[in-house]
């Protein structure tokens, strides 16, 4: 047995073992009677325990934990692991059917949406989504109803004004090629396609505007070294990679992107896009690493991200970039109702120190972009919490008017508690806390999936 110290395997980051269900959580403050829904999250909790030295973040089974909140209760919490075909057998349990993509059988590990009333675990590099049901229990794999010709991504971004996803998927077996789909309302897919990048590159999210959908022709690509010595992420830094940004017209193809040259680096997440007021170009703010699976080949962990805001002109020119903020962080997010369009606040991780995403205690930023200013929330000492998601109080409220919902774990009391904060007073007294029964390891994305009318 190795002895070998994975930081992925350790503190938070250590798999839970146990499928909870809870109901009637206890509540600190008062939960706004408007919050109907689930507030979901995936993240990797390996099912049977992994090699310590080969371990790699990304590759974990995913976990979707969820929290329901009803007429001011916190009616339940749940955990559930995602039922690939090895997960299903790990828990002895019968294989659940459905169209895996190419033999790509993956337990979804990193977003869980609500889409078209339906619930979906998503995961990037070639799997498709795993569908769930209300309670976090795993129907099947999924393909839009036999829409979805190949994987998927984490990270489709809805358009607020046709409630449709926007998505770049990529797949080491369709070599240099991208796939943009567009999935419509009622969850199937109206339009796929096929877009040549400079490489076969790991195109982890991307962003939308009225205009466009972006495309992020970054330095990390698929290594057959990484695969020569076993990695179970086979993606890594490419020295001398032609770095750039693409514009796809939302109604182009291949041969309409316009490509803006940048700075090589590495950018997981853009917090969001949109069309440059009176002109052809478009701003895009994103959290950029200066390098990624450069030199630590385990999980994302190459020096602090910052927060930046790029220019990209339309006619190719070279991105323009612009620094907004130097404090590491990451889990960059806006308004769900400013997707692709002009956004004044942004949220985001802020991580202490040496800016190390794994380990440190984190904050959360509120950043306003119109101001260049923003404020901090600390969790106490060594706390780390999760990406914060923006609830609006109301359909039309502004920006400022809702709660931000962040898990947050506590490594005095080894729990994990779910803080609702009013956007607008993030630094004053939580609007609630609801305690959980169980620690939730540090994971990646979640969302307040709402429930429908
Ligand atoms: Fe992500």
């Amino acid at each position: 047995m190795s002895t070998t110290i994975n930081p992925y395997l350790q503190g938070n980051f250590a798999p839970v073992h146990e499928e909870l269900t809870v109901t009637e959580l206890p509540v600190r403050g008062h939960l706004p009677e408007a919050l109907n829904g689930r507030y979901l999250r995936n993240g990797p909790n390996p099912v049977s325990v992994p090699e310590p030295a080969s371990y790699h973040w990304f590759t974990g089974d995913g976990m979707v934990h969820g929290i329901r909140l009803c007429a001011g209760r916190a009616e339940w919490y749940r955990n559930r692991w995602v039922r690939s075909a090895e997960v299903a057998r790990a828990l002895g349990e019968p294989v659940r059917p459905g169209p895996v993509h190419a033999g790509m059988d993956f337990a979804a590990n990193t977003n869980v949406i609500g889409h078209a009333g339906r619930t979906f675990a998503i995961v990037e590099a070639g799997a498709r989504p795993y569908e769930l049901n209300e309670e976090l229990d795993t129907i099947g794999p999924c393909d839009f109803g036999g829409t979805l010709d190949g994987g998927y991504t984490a990270h489709p971004k809805r358009d607020p004004l046709t409630g449709e996803l926007y998505a770049v998927s990529y797949f080491f077996g369709w070599g240099d090629d991208v796939e943009v789909t567009i999935v419509d309302a009622q969850a199937r897919v109206r339009s796929s396609r096929r877009v040549t990048m400079g490489g076969a590159v790991s195109v982890h999210d991307t962003a939308i505007t009225q205009r466009h959908i972006v495309l992020l022709d970054l330095p990390v690509t698929f290594s057959m070294d990484a695969i020569a010595e076993g990695a179970s992420f086979p993606y890594r830094w490419q020295e001398g990679y032609h770095a750039r940004v693409g514009l796809l017209p939302r109604d182009g193809d291949s041969t309409d992107v316009v490509w803006h040259d940048v700075e090589p680096c590495y950018v997981f997440h853009p917090m969001n896009a949109y069309d440059e007021p009176g002109g052809d170009g478009i701003v895009l703010d994103v959290v950029r690493h200066s390098s990624m699976f450069r030199t630590q080949l385990l999980g994302p962990s190459e020096g602090a991200p910052t927060l930046e805001r790029w220019h990209l002109d339309g006619h190719g020119s070279a991105v323009k970039e612009e620094r907004i903020d130097d404090r590491g962080q990451e889990f960059p997010r806006v308004d769900e109702r400013r997707v692709g369009l002009p956004h004044r606040y942004g949220y985001a991780v802020g991580v202490r120190e040496s800016g190390d995403i794994v380990g440190t205690e984190s904050v959360l930023l509120r950043h306003d972009l119109e101001r260049g200013t923003s404020e901090v929330r600390s969790f106490g000492s060594g706390a780390s919490l999760g990406e914060a998601v923006f609830v609006p109080r109301t359909a039309d409220a502004d920006e400022t008017d809702g709660w931000l919902m962040t898990l947050v774990h506590s490594p005095e009391s080894g729990t994990s508690a779910l803080h609702i904060l009013n956007a607008d007073d993030v630094d004053g007294d939580a609007q609630a806390v609801v305690e959980l029964p169980q620690r939730v390891p540090a994971g990646f994305h979640g969302n307040w999936v709402p429930d429908r009318a």
